[in-house]
């Protein structure tokens, strides 16, 4: 079998035989409600394949795997509160099926959880596994509050943006692979160059994301698309378009993303696009995603660790490349 399939089936595994129920039920049953569902996992995959990468015993970063995959889905629960997002994999989000108190409490518990999972392998490299989860996830918070931030700030440039989401959703990826490497033991300039691969990477899985919330495929993509221009969101695509759009295009955009816009959220959403696809914004952002991927990919390229060994995650960069969700 692939290798890919084979770490995703034990990511899955591990997350069907892992006990996430407890008592209360109230606060246990949203977060057995959200492993459950069928995200990507790539996360954990990514700390797998990194640990394969560099000969690593992949059985060791099992755990730690499911700490980022446990960690990423607390972000996820939060997230939705904060972009008051309805849906997520195709469901309804925590805070709607249940409330908003119980989706802080879910997704606080799940950071706990993290925690317990990243300490479950070599004594050895449980302090640096701990110290990159720790580093990561006051990152994403920064991150998610500059994400914030934006949907209210006038002045947001697009270096401005880039830095947000290398923060709410790169650092993530890297540090995931930084842990699968940690615990393959590699040295530190190796363990900062996967990081780093990975951080790239992860600019374009967000760039990425942004297209396919405006124009993804709903029944694959699981999430409300338009969601990001219904909320203000300062994404390249917005920030593309501003640029290059003409006077009276840009004071357009500018009025639809102000904060009281009259029109009905379906008008606002096509109209929005409407503009996006008038200025050709789609294949802009997609010229820059694809930078970062190929670049990403060089710094790939640079690490020394034998060629069969990248291809496989090479070949994943390009599964990610080519997602609909
Ligand atoms: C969603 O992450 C949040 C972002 C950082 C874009 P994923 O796209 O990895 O979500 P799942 O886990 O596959 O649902
Ligand atoms: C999410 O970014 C990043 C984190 C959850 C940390 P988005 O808000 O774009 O993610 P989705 O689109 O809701 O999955
Ligand atoms: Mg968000
Ligand atoms: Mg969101
Ligand atoms: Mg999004």
């Amino acid at each position: 079998m692939d290798k890919i399939q084979l770490f995703k089936e034990r990511i899955e595994t591990l997350i069907e035989n892992y006990n996430f129920s407890g008592t209360p039920k109230e606060l246990y049953d949203p977060i057995v409600y959200t492993m459950k569902q069928k995200g990507k996992r790539l996360r954990p995959l990514l700390c797998m394949l990194a640990c394969d990468l560099f000969g690593g015993d992949v059985k060791k970063v099992e755990y730690p795997a499911l700490a980022a995959e446990v960690f990423h889905n607390f972000t996820l629960i939060h997230d939705d509160i904060m972009d008051r997002a309805p849906l997520r994999r195709g469901v309804e989000t925590v805070y709607k099926k249940w409330n908003q108190d119980i989706a802080i409490l879910a997704g606080d518990t799940m950071f706990a959880m993290a925690y317990q999972l990243a300490m479950q392998t070599d004594y050895k490299n449980i302090r640096k596994v701990l110290n990159t989860l720790s580093r990561v996830a006051i990152q994403v918070c920064e991150g998610q509050q500059l994400d914030l931030n934006f949907e209210q700030q006038e002045n947001v440039s697009i270096a401005d943006y880039l830095e947000m989401i290398r923060l709410k959703t790169a650092v993530l990826l890297g540090g995931s692979l930084e842990i699968g490497a940690t615990i393959a033991n590699v040295d530190d300039t190796t363990l900062q160059a996967i990081y780093e691969f990975g951080v790239t990477i992860g600019i374009a899985f967000q760039l990425q994301d942004d297209l396919l919330d405006v124009y993804g495929n709903y029944d694959v993509f699981g999430k409300i698309t338009g969601g990001d221009i219904t909320t203000n969101k300062k994404t390249y695509l917005y920030l593309q378009a501003l640029e290059v759009a003409d006077d009276a295009t840009r004071q357009q955009l500018l009025d639809f993303y102000s904060d009281n816009y009259p029109l009905h959220f379906e008008n606002k959403i096509q109209e929005v696009t409407a503009i996006f696809n008038k200025l050709g914004v789609k294949e802009l952002v997609e010229q820059v995603m694809n930078d970062y991927y190929n670049k990403g990919i060089e710094r790939l390229n640079r690490i020394s660790v034998s060629e069969d060994k990248k291809e496989t995650l090479l070949k994943y960069v390009n599964i990610l490349y080519s997602r609909d969700h």
